[in-house]
């Protein structure tokens, strides 16, 4: 279907959740990440998963997503007093496990209302406690984002830079917003380098995964096709790295997890009180460093 035909059905948010298709085998044919209207379709696909995100991110991860998320957290070095956002925050997943390390505060954003409700509903669930912020959450855009400079400590983004529409964009707009001394912790999916988990994971996420995610989520937009195609041509470790310290970030290091299959992107913002890193650099993790 030709994507002008699909987006006008997608106007309201009833429809949007009633899993229209977004992305047709046609449309995956070459890159999503140069369709002129992903950002539309990355929304209505979303809108129409977001009931059974966290049930298919649990089972087709073999329990692992989570431990990603810690991890992330973890090489972000949340302090007690630190300001954090938590961008493309879905469901919020990853804005509560940051709000688990005892952050002064913590604010999700993300522009798909039905990721958002979930988000809110899981919050009002668990208020704050023992030195835990109850997460904020607001509807927003990566790429513009609506906080003044130097605003936060922390900004993280799981899963979420390969979903927007012009990434870099959206990493100029996380050096903006971050402090002196600031971390930006980037965690997303990649492909493992060894030739024989790389065939393996090909196998899973590219024929197994889409027939069964699709399954659960009873998917009519295409989610669980777009989600293999989407990794497989989206920047790579090198390319991202280089974005990073392209928009002034420094101290740039990747931290691979199982296998490979999801990396957390750890960058500084030169300066402040700390004393952060001076001058500008990738570091690639160890082999022992591995998860
Ligand atoms: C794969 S989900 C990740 C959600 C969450 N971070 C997690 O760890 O599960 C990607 C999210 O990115 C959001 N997103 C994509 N592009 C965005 C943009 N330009 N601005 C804000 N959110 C965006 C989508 O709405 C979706 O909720």
């Amino acid at each position: 279907m030709a994507p002008r035909a699909i987006i006008p059905q997608l106007k309201t948010r009833e429809r949007q959740s009633s899993s229209n298709v977004v992305w047709s085998a046609t449309d995956l044919t070459d890159s999503p990440h140069a369709a002129p209207d992903k950002a539309e379709r990355v929304r209505a696909m979303f809108a129409g998963i977001a009931g059974t995100y966290d049930l298919n991110n649990r089972l087709h991860s073999l329990g692992r997503d989570q431990a990603w998320r810690r991890r992330a957290v973890a090489l972000a070095g949340v302090r007690p007093g630190d300001e954090v956002l938590d961008v493309a925050c879905g469901t919020g997943d990853l804005t509560e496990a940051l709000a688990a390390a005892g952050p002064a505060t913590v604010t999700g954003v993300d522009f798909t209302a039905e990721m958002l409700d979930i988000a809110r509903e899981k919050a009002s669930g668990r208020p704050g406690r023992d030195g835990r912020p109850t997460p904020e959450y607001r509807a927003g855009d990566a790429m513009a984002l609506t906080f003044d400079d130097g605003s936060f400590d922390v900004v993280t983004i799981a899963f979420g830079i390969r979903n927007v529409a012009e990434p870099a964009r959206a990493v100029a707009e996380f050096r903006r917003v971050l402090r002196p001394g600031g971390r930006l912790v980037i965690l997303e999916f990649s492909r493992p380098r060894n030739r024989l988990l790389r065939g393996l994971s090909g196998l899973y996420c590219d024929r197994i995964m889409p027939v069964t995610a699709s399954w659960v989520a009873r998917d009519r937009t295409g989610a669980y096709r777009y989600l293999p195609k989407s990794v497989a041509s989206f920047l790579d470790r090198e390319e991202l790295t280089g974005l990073l310290t392209g928009a002034g970030f420094a101290d740039v290091s990747e931290n691979q997890m199982t296998f490979g299959i999801a990396v957390a992107y750890l960058a500084h913002v030169p300066g402040g009180a700390s004393g952060g890193p001076s001058e500008s650099g990738a570091r690639i993790q160890r082999p022992g460093e591995l998860e």
